[in-house]
Parts: structure tokens; C-alpha cells; sequence
């Protein structure tokens, strides 16, 4: 029997993108490169060979852009700024093209009645602040903060809920352990000082957004996830928790108040990756910089891992995903990743009932499904709607049982680049003609369009 279910009022529902994703103009206006920019220009990283020189043309169609937000009926745009178009080389010389082009963007939002949610740091440093060791050099965290406070003062008496830092625990895999993001690093001592700069440069941000634009609301949006044993072995519960501790608590437990979680840390002494000492680049005070106290956390979620004791030998701190049968579009992704709605429900209530978090957005949550447009028209995405339709209702449970959680952001507004994929993945709820620039509503961006209109679904 189909079940309508009603979500709080003021449940803010949005969209969300980054910047280097859509925008495109990558050199234009006087912006500067980014470690993006140099990792998509050297053959051999990117799938298809494609780069975001041009994506989405964001860039210069944001105006139209914002006229389908509205179609949509959104309340919320989650979006990025690129740090070198308002400081090209990371510091020191401003570029005011860069800071009107987002001024530009906030008002034309807020007249539309959508409200930005701004992210600071969506993965594009400087490619001058990469050259002098980027994340796993502490002073990069100090630069980060003229940014910061570059943005904070010019945007942010209108702008009044901010996300300092996106998944960085992306940053610290993708871009130095495994070397599949920029900057391409493979190694895993620079990793681990990416972590924690990366943290630190949220506990220091903190204060000065608060500062430069009153009344607003900060938070931070880390990747969650949930990883559950192949087995009740206790090898493998073993491995799980191990897991965890790399993929949720390494972040979780010093942004709230904790050291870092020494089961995580006891593999990786184990390990001969990381002979000596590895926490050594912690300084006094740092741990207490980063657990300053927030608004709100953002997270996102997709998938779930399944983690098997294998997958977690002493040397190796990521676990493998272990794909069960049978791979139908209904259970799996475009890209391969598992559809498991259940793994939001759990790890909103392990959140809640584990830290002191005073309220939870879902800041991403979304498909890739390639389903082109048919012959009358149509985006006929019918597996995005399903998962959106089965993590809605997921999160609608974790309502019900007491989770604060306040809104809800789908990935993606539009098709998009999707980093070291190119543009073999689509997530879009709208389609992007990447020849033309033209923009379709898929029908799962129809459905969402009647989900928000009512604040509520048949689940
Ligand atoms: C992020 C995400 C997005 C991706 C999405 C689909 O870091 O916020 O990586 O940018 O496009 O998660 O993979």
C-alpha cells in the first residue's frame, strides 16, 4: 500500500553543484588556474579526456539557470566558489570580476526566493598554493582563511548559511593516497597531514564567517560511509569497524571533540606504509581549532560498502566494495555504485545518537543514470526517480524517529563534469545537451517538482 509521507514544514528541499563541475570559463575574467584546471590538462587522468573548460557553461548561462531553479520550485541552491577566481594565485591580488560574478549570482537567487548555501572549498585550490605542497602543507590552511574572509565580507550580508570544506575525505584519498583527483599524489604520510589541514582550515574559518556575516549558520559537509561486514565473522565486523573509523570517525571525532580514532590509527602503525611517528604534525591547540562548535553538518551519501577482513590488510586503510548479485539498473548505478537506501536511514540515527549534532542536511544524495532523451522529449529517468523516491522516504523515517535533519539537496541540479569520469556519468535531474547547452527537465526533476510543491510523496 503506497504511503503518503509529509515532511516538516520549512523543510528546506534544494539542489546542489560545484563549481568546477558546471561553470566552465575556466581562464576567463581574470580567474586563475586551479589544481583542476592542470590535473584535467595532463593527458591520461581524465576517462574521456575531457576537462571542465567549458562543462555546463555556468559561467555565463547562470541567469537562465536560476529560471529553471525556479521551475523547479526550489527553495535552496547549494553551489561552490572557485577560490582563484576571487584570488587567481590563492593570495594577495583580488580579482573583482570573480567576486561579481557570485554577487551577481546571490542576488539573482535571493530574488528568485531561493537561498543560497554557499560551499567554500569544493576541491580547487590554487594550482601556486599546489605548488608549494597544496593540503599537506600547514600554511595552506592559513591561506585558505583570506579566502575565507575574502568571501565572507563580500557576499556575506546575503548570504547566510555556509559550508566550509566538502568531503574531505575525498580530498585526502582521491587527491593523495590513490591519485585518481587532483592533485594525482600517491602518498599516504601526505595524506593523513591533508586530513588534519583540512580540518584545521574549518576550525579557523569558523570564527571569521561568523564574524563577516552575522546571523549566518556554518557547517561542514564530509562523506559518510556506511560500511557494513560481508559476514558476522568477527574478522570481518573487525574490518568494518575499521572502516568506519577511516571513513566517518577520522573526521567526526575531532569535529566533535575527540581525538582521532585510535582504532584507525593502530592499523596504520601496524602497517610498514607509515614507519615512525605518524600524528607528529599536530600542534597544540589544533584539536580544540577543530572542534569549534557548528551549526549544522552536511552530508552526503550514495552508496554503501560492504567490507570483508581482505579488504583490509595492515598496509591499506580503504576498504573494497564487494558487489552482491544481481546488477539490474533497479539495484545498481550507471557507474557501478549500489543502490541502498537503508544506509541513509542508518547512518542519519547513528549520527544523531553519536554526536551532539544540532541539525543534519542531506548537502548531496543523488543517481547516475545516462537515460537520454526520447523522441517526444521526455527524460524518461525513471531508476533516478526510484532512488530519489526510496532515499526520501529513508530520510523521512529518520525524521519520524527524532533525526534534525532540515533539508535535503539533490545531486545534481544539472548533468555535469564528474571529475575523473568526465562526462561518462550524468546525475543530473536536468538534462544537459553538452553540444548545444540546452537544458531538459527529466521527468525525475517533474517528479521532484510535485514532491516540493506538496512536502510530500507516495513512498
Ligand atoms: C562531492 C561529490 C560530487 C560528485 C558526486 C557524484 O564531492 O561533493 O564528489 O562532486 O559529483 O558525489 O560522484
Amino acid at each position: 500500500m503506497p504511503n503518503q509521507l509529509t515532511f516538516p514544514k520549512d523543510f528546506i528541499w534544494g539542489a546542489a553543484t560545484a563549481s568546477y563541475q558546471i561553470e566552465g570559463a575556466w581562464n576567463e575574467d581574470g580567474k586563475g588556474e586551479s589544481i583542476w584546471d592542470r590535473f584535467t590538462h595532463t593527458p591520461g587522468k581524465i576517462k574521456d579526456g575531457s576537462t571542465g573548460d567549458v562543462a555546463c557553461d555556468h559561467y555565463h548561462r547562470w541567469h537562465d539557470d536560476i529560471k529553471i531553479m525556479q521551475q523547479l520550485g526550489l527553495h535552496a541552491y547549494r553551489f561552490s566558489i572557485a577560490w582563484p577566481r576571487l584570488l587567481p594565485t590563492g593570495r594577495g591580488t583580488v580579482n573583482q570580476p570573480g567576486i561579481d560574478f557570485y554577487s551577481r549570482l546571490v542576488d539573482a537567487l535571493l530574488e528568485a526566493g531561493i537561498t543560497p548555501f554557499v560551499t567554500l572549498y569544493h576541491w580547487e585550490l590554487p594550482q601556486p598554493l599546489q605548488d608549494e605542497g597544496g593540503w599537506a602543507n600547514r600554511a595552506t590552511a592559513e591561506v585558505f582563511l583570506e579566502y575565507v574572509d575574502l568571501a565572507s565580507r563580500t557576499l556575506g550580508d546575503r548570504v547566510k548559511n555556509w559550508i566550509t570544506q566538502n568531503e574531505p575525505a575525498v580530498t585526502q584519498y582521491a587527491g593523495y593516497f590513490n591519485g585518481e583527483h587532483a592533485p594525482g599524489l600517491k602518498d599516504p604520510r601526505a595524506a593523513l597531514q591533508v586530513s588534519h589541514h583540512l580540518l584545521l582550515s574549518h576550525g579557523w574559518a569558523v570564527p571569521i564567517i561568523r564574524q563577516n556575516s552575522p546571523g549566518s549558520e556554518v557547517g561542514i559537509t564530509l562523506n559518510i560511509g556506511y560500511a557494513q561486514p560481508a559476514s558476522p565473522s568477527p574478522e570481518d565486523q573487525r574490518a568494518t569497524r575499521i572502516a568506519n573509523a577511516f571513513m566517518a570517525n577520522w573526521y567526526l571525532h575531532p569535529l566533535y571533540g575527540h581525538k582521532y580514532p585510535s582504532d584507525a590509527i593502530d592499523v596504520m602503525v601496524k602497517s610498514n606504509q607509515l614507519p615512525g611517528p605518524i600524528l607528529d604534525y599536530i600542534q597544540p591547540g589544533d584539536m580544540q581549532a577543530i572542534a569549534v562548535p557548528t551549526d549544522f553538518l552536511g552530508i552526503n551519501y550514495y552508496s554503501r560498502h560492504i567490507v570483508r577482513a581482505e579488504d583490509i590488510p595492515e598496509d591499506q586503510n580503504q576498504p573494497r566494495t564487494v558487489f552482491p548479485a544481481p546488477k539490474t539498473p533497479e539495484n545498481w548505478m550507471d557507474n557501478g555504485w549500489e543502490i541502498y537506501p537503508d544506509g541513509l536511514y542508518q547512518i542519519l540515527t547513528y549520527l544523531h545518537s553519536n554526536y551532539p549534532i544540532p541539525k543534519l542536511y542531506i548537502t548531496e544524495n543523488g543517481a547516475a543514470y545516462s537515460t537520454p532523451p526520447a523522441a517526444d522529449g521526455h527524460v524518461p529517468d525513471v531508476h533516478r526517480t526510484n532512488y530519489l523516491r526510496t532515499h526520501f522516504a529513508a530520510a523521512h523515517r529518520a525524521i519520524q524517529d527524532g533525526v534534525p535533519l532540515r533539508g535535503y539537496f539533490v545531486w545534481s541540479l544539472m548533468d555535469n563534469f564528474e571529475w575523473a569520469e568526465g562526462f561518462t556519468q550524468r546525475f543530473g535531474i536536468i538534462w544537459v545537451d553538452y553540444a548545444t547547452q540546452q537544458r531538459i527537465l527529466k521527468d525525475s526533476a517533474i517528479w521532484f517538482n510535485q514532491v516540493i510543491k506538496n512536502n510530500s510523496f507516495e513512498g
